[in-house]
């Protein structure tokens, strides 16, 4: 039986995980950006490495631009393709800027499915932006998008009966404490033994002290998960991506 991943068994979560890292060898995988063979020539512009609110899209292999610092994104994906993910999540997609990266670069024949409330977009988001993104399917990767709350029950129901096993999930929706550690436990316990679990904000930004994902990451490592921090600069006052290998 999956052991749940908040609560009583934590420890014992977090020790299995380990066990797990152990032979794997995932978290070795990551690569630096200057690396030949790294994907810096399509990042680079999405975000600026050194800018703090480098949201500008100048880079033409990339459609949209996204909430992430390059770097990290960067790292994220390279872990993600070493997976070769053919389940995927995304919680919190508002225009797609990571979903794009999803797309692209898992493993076909493939299903990745977003869950986003769509509460940040504009009417004419909502209507145009599910259509662009089926675009962006490469051949063999499918996309179902969810338009809902993630702690809806039904949503849960919904995103199980899609995906029974996942490979890699993404949790960028709701920031709250609360809402982060309701994300990780309702869909957590669906990734396979060896997937990954990435959560975006490891860093409480000055503009956003609602973000509360650094109080459950401080949990998920005081556990004993294996997790890799991806920080483009810690000194910084946003970001930082958490990527936890779960045990089973
Ligand atoms: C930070 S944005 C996602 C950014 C995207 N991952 C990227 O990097 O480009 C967060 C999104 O999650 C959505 N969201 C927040 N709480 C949610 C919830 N409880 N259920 C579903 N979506 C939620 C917001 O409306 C927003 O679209």
């Amino acid at each position: 039986m999956r052991m749940p991943l908040v609560g009583g068994s934590l420890a014992e979560s977090g020790r299995q995980a380990r066990e797990l890292v152990k032979r794997s060898k995932t978290f070795g995988r990551l690569r630096r950006p200057e690396e030949p063979g790294s994907e810096r020539a399509v990042f680079d512009g999405v975000y600026s490495l050194e800018g703090r609110d480098g949201a500008q899209y100048t880079n033409p292999h990339v459609p949209v631009h996204t909430a992430q610092r390059t770097w990290e994104l960067m790292q994220l994906v390279n872990l993600y393709r070493g997976l070769e993910p053919t389940r995927v999540l995304e919680v919190g997609t508002e225009i797609g800027g990571t979903l794009w990266h999803w797309l692209q670069n898992a493993t076909p024949p493939a299903l990745v499915v977003s869950v986003d409330d769509m509460a940040s977009l504009n009417p004419e988001q909502r209507e145009r932006l599910p259509g662009i993104w089926q675009e962006w399917c490469p051949e063999g990767v499918q996309l179902q998008t969810i338009t809902a709350d993630s702690k809806d029950p039904g949503t849960i129901a919904r995103v199980a009966s899609l995906l029974p096993e996942v490979d890699f999930l993404f949790i960028d929706g709701d920031h709250t404490y609360d809402g982060v550690k309701a994300d990780w436990m309702n869909y957590g316990p669906m990734v396979r033994p060896g997937g990954l679990v990435a959560f975006h904000d490891l860093i409480t930004p000055d503009f956003g002290r609602h973000v509360k994902v650094p109080e459950l990451w401080r949990e998920i490592r005081e556990a004993g998960y294996p997790v890799v921090e991806l920080f483009a600069d810690p000194r910084e006052n946003w970001g930082g991506i958490g990527v936890v290998q779960v045990g089973g």
